[in-house]
This record gives C-alpha cells, sequence and structure tokens, in this order.
C-alpha cells in the first residue's frame, strides 16, 4: 500500500473488492458496511494478494479475510493453530527484523514466551489495580470537561477531549510528566497512523518515521526506567523495573517494547472508540435519553455497543502452524488470515439488527477487545473505566454536546477519526 487513493467506482460485488487497496480503505462506512456483508455471505474467506508495503521487502503470499463471527472466535481460540508470533499479529507483511526489537511485544509473540510476558504485566491490570485508578480518570475527566465549557462553544473533539483522557492515564501509570504528553501523543499518532498523510507526508518515509518514533519512546522509557531502577516510586515502570516474581524478570528489550505497545494500543484505540460513541451519541438522539434516565446502570451495555460498532482495531493477523480445517475451509500452514473484528461486529448471524446502536443490547458478544484467547485485550478494563467516566462527565455537564462530521484516519489497521468538529 505504497500508492494513496485514487479515484473509485462503487462496490456491486465482491470481485470489486480489494481489501488490500486504499481506495478500498478511503470509502465511507456505508460502503464498507456493503463490501463486508457481500464477503461474510461467501462460503469461504475471500483470499486477497498482500499490499505492497515499503518496509516489508517482498511481497507476501496473500491472506485470508475472516469476516464471520464464527470464524474469528475460532481462530483466536486456537493459537497453536493460528499463531500471532511467526511475523507479527498487527501487520500483515511479515515484520522485519529491525522492527521485531520495538514492536515484537507480547501482541506479537505465542507462549510459552507470551505467557511469561503477561504473567509480569498483567498484575498491573487487574480490575482492582483500575480501581486504584479510578480517581486518576474521574478527576481527569472533570478536567477536560471543565476546559471545554471554558473554550466553548465548539472545538475539535478528539484533540479537546476524546484523546486527551487515555493520553494522561497512560502517561500518569508510566511516571510520564506533563511536558511529555504531546510529546507521547505525535509518537503513537505517526506510529498508528503512519499511512495517513497528516502523520507522515511521504508513503516512502513510512519506515523511517516508525522506526524514528519507536527509538525515541524507547529512549523516553530507558530515561524513566534508569531513575525507577535508582528510586521506585511505585509507577507502572517502577513495578516493572524492579519485578522479580518468582524469578521473573523483564529484560530491557523486553521494557522497552512493552512500552511502546501499552503507549500505542492505551492511547489510539480508547480514543477512537470516545470519538465514534460521541457520534453515535449524536446520531441516535434516543439511545442518549435512555442512557442519560439511568446513567449507571446502562453504562456497562452502552460501553459495550460503543466498542462494539466502533471496532477501534480492525484487525489481527495469524500466520497457520499446520493444515488444518475450520468451519468447512481448509487452511494450509504458513498461510495468513485477517481477523476482522469491525466485520464480525456486523454479523447478522450473531446480531440482530446489527447496524442498529442499541444501549441495552444483551447479549453483546462483541469482539471488538478481540477474541477468546491468550492476547484478549489487557487494557479492556482500563477502557471500559475510562470510556464510562468520560460520557458520565460529558452527558452530565454538557448535556447538549453533538458531533459533526468525522475525518477519518487513512488505515486499514486502526478505525481511527482524526479530527471531529462539535458544538455544545
Ligand atoms: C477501546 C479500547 C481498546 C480496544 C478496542 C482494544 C483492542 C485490542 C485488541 C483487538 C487486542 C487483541 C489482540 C489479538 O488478539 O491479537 C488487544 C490487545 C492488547 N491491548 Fe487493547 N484495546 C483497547 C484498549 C487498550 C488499553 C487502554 C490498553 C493499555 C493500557 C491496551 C493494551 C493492550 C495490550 C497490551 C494487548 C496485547 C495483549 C496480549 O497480546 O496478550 N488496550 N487490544
Amino acid at each position: 500500500m505504497t500508492t494513496r487513493p485514487t479515484g473509485r467506482a462503487p462496490i456491486t460485488s465482491v470481485p470489486d473488492i480489494d481489501l488490500s487497496s486504499w481506495d478500498f480503505w478511503a470509502r465511507p462506512d456505508e460502503e464498507r458496511e456493503h463490501a463486508f456483508r457481500l464477503l461474510r455471505d461467501l462460503d469461504t474467506p475471500a483470499f486477497f494478494a498482500e499490499p505492497e508495503i515499503n518496509f516489508a521487502g517482498t511481497r507476501g503470499p496473500g491472506y485470508h479475510a475472516l469476516v464471520r463471527h464464527a470464524d474469528i472466535l475460532e481462530a483466536s481460540r486456537t493459537p497453536e493453530i493460528f499463531c500471532s508470533g511467526d511475523g507479527g499479529a498487527t501487520n500483515i507483511p511479515d515484520l522485519p527484523a529491525e522492527f521485531t526489537e520495538y514492536f515484537g511485544s507480547m501482541i506479537n509473540m505465542d507462549d510459552p514466551r507470551h505467557a511469561r510476558l503477561r504473567r509480569i504485566v498483567s498484575r498491573a491490570f487487574t480490575p482492582r489495580m483500575i480501581r486504584q485508578f479510578e480517581a486518576d480518570v474521574e478527576a481527569a475527566a472533570s478536567r477536560i470537561v471543565d476546559d471545554l465549557l471554558e473554550t466553548g462553544p465548539g472545538c475539535d473533539f478528539v484533540t479537546e477531549v476524546a484523546a486527551k483522557l487515555p493520553l494522561k492515564i497512560i502517561c500518569d501509570m508510566a511516571g510520564i510528566p506533563e511536558k511529555d504528553y504531546g510529546f507521547v501523543f505525535d509518537r503513537s499518532n505517526v506510529i498508528l497512523g503512519a499511512t495517513d498523510p497528516e502523520y507522515v507526508g511521504d508513503p516512502q518515509g513510512i519506515a523511517h518515521a516508525l522506526l524514528t518514533a519507536a527509538m525515541e519512546l524507547q529512549q523516553l522509557v530507558e530515561d524513566l526506567a534508569a531513575h525507577r531502577t535508582e528510586r521506585p516510586t511505585g509507577d507502572l515502570i517502577s513495578s516493572l523495573v524492579n519485578a522479580n516474581i518468582d524469578g521473573e524478570r523483564l529484560t530491557a528489550q523486553e521494557l522497552a517494547s512493552f512500552f511502546i505497545l501499552l503507549v500505542v494500543a492505551g492511547n489510539e484505540t480508547t480514543r477512537n472508540a470516545i470519538s465514534s460513541g460521541m457520534r453515535l451519541l449524536t446520531v441516535n438522539p434516543d439511545q442518549r435519553r435512555l442512557w442519560l434516565e439511568d446513567f449507571e446502570g446502562r453504562a456497562p451495555r452502552a460501553v459495550e455497543e460503543i466498542v462494539r460498532l466502533a471496532a477501534p482495531v480492525n484487525y489481527m493477523r495469524r500466520k497457520v502452524t499446520r493444515d488444518h480445517e475450520m468451519n468447512g475451509t481448509r487452511y494450509r500452514a504458513g498461510e495468513k488470515v485477517l481477523l476482522f473484528y469491525w466485520a464480525a461486529n456486523r454479523d447478522e448471524r450473531v446480531f440482530a439488527d446489527p447496524l442498529r446502536f442499541d444501549i441495552l443490547r444483551d447479549p453483546n458478544p462483541h469482539v471488538g477487545f478481540g477474541g477468546p484467547g491468550p492476547h484478549f485485550c489487557l487494557g479492556a478494563h482500563l477502557a471500559r473505566r475510562e470510556i464510562t467516566v468520560m460520557f458520565r462527565e460529558l452527558l452530565r455537564r454538557v448535556p447538549r454536546i453533538e458531533a459533526g462530521e468525522p475525518e477519518r484516519l487513512l488505515s486499514s489497521f486502526i478505525n481511527g477519526v482524526k479530527h471531529m468538529p462539535c458544538t455544545f
């Protein structure tokens, strides 16, 4: 995907769909929805040639697009066959060696290395630990709304509201001082938004921009770690550099790549869930009213419904470790599959009236945080808290806030909103 979109003809049938072209990802939601519906109705997952990506060297062999809920569940819970480690889960081409140093953390690993890392870091992410952060999340959301009301009557919702809360919380957890928030924000935008001209102007410069952003974040964590080793402060970095659980300790390299994963995963995803949620509540005023009638009681389901439709992470990749049949399709060892969460969250076989935003939807077995399995989102509890608290503040204190048309990120990986006007 080295060139950017040009023109486009309407999608009327499956041969018009190319999930590896920028043209596809520049299309509006309705067209994507139509295309994924056509793909879900196929008897067997469609196969696509890989995009040309300039950091990847030779072009890979292509991938099967898993778009049905049942396929994503099954592939997620069978990691010994659909693995994350052989070349990476966050990218279509295999990660080149120089990238693994920065982007090779647990999300791109398999057991037993994955399990070991997850054991060490998950102590910082239990619901009990998140509850300790509750007060911080509330104070941060309240300050964001104070600032909003002061500067009103309108703003860019993404930069002034949605992006601020996850950024502050992840920086607080890691002990990153406020003066560096902008630095972290810009680097995580480059890492997940590199394919969008707003973040990296020249498509040929994507690899360089990614590596530079990663190196700069690595430098930041090394500085933090050096201080915390001498003087632990109780933040996440302190507990990670000093953790020695059953003889297990992170190496400097593991700490750096985990930190990069955390700031990127913690920022971009929750931000997009909050932005999409605001838009959904604007275009569905009946659902906003319903939520306001009993905010606390309805929050858990409303938040799941926002994550279902927003599906901030569009896909993860797996590689097939041995020949295998799943739901009637044969997969060969070495083949790649992409798990399209956005598409599975709209699967009419599982969700009644799937395009409807229904804050009371129950059950809601969406796969926005990934399917069941070892890689299920480590930050899901935290993300749910942040989304709940942000909307509690917004809907109570700025009940008339309305979002305009979202300006989308050009990306196949992240369903992102770069900017979105709002008025109140
Ligand atoms: C709405 C917000 C979020 C969404 C939609 C989301 C989505 C996902 C998805 C789909 C995966 C699955 C990867 C796979 O199966 O291969 C994942 C994994 C992960 N997420 Fe999230 N995430 C969110 C928020 C967060 C936050 C706030 C953090 C951290 C503070 C975080 C940290 C991680 C980590 C570390 C993993 C890797 C887990 C592993 O490989 O064991 N995420 N996330």
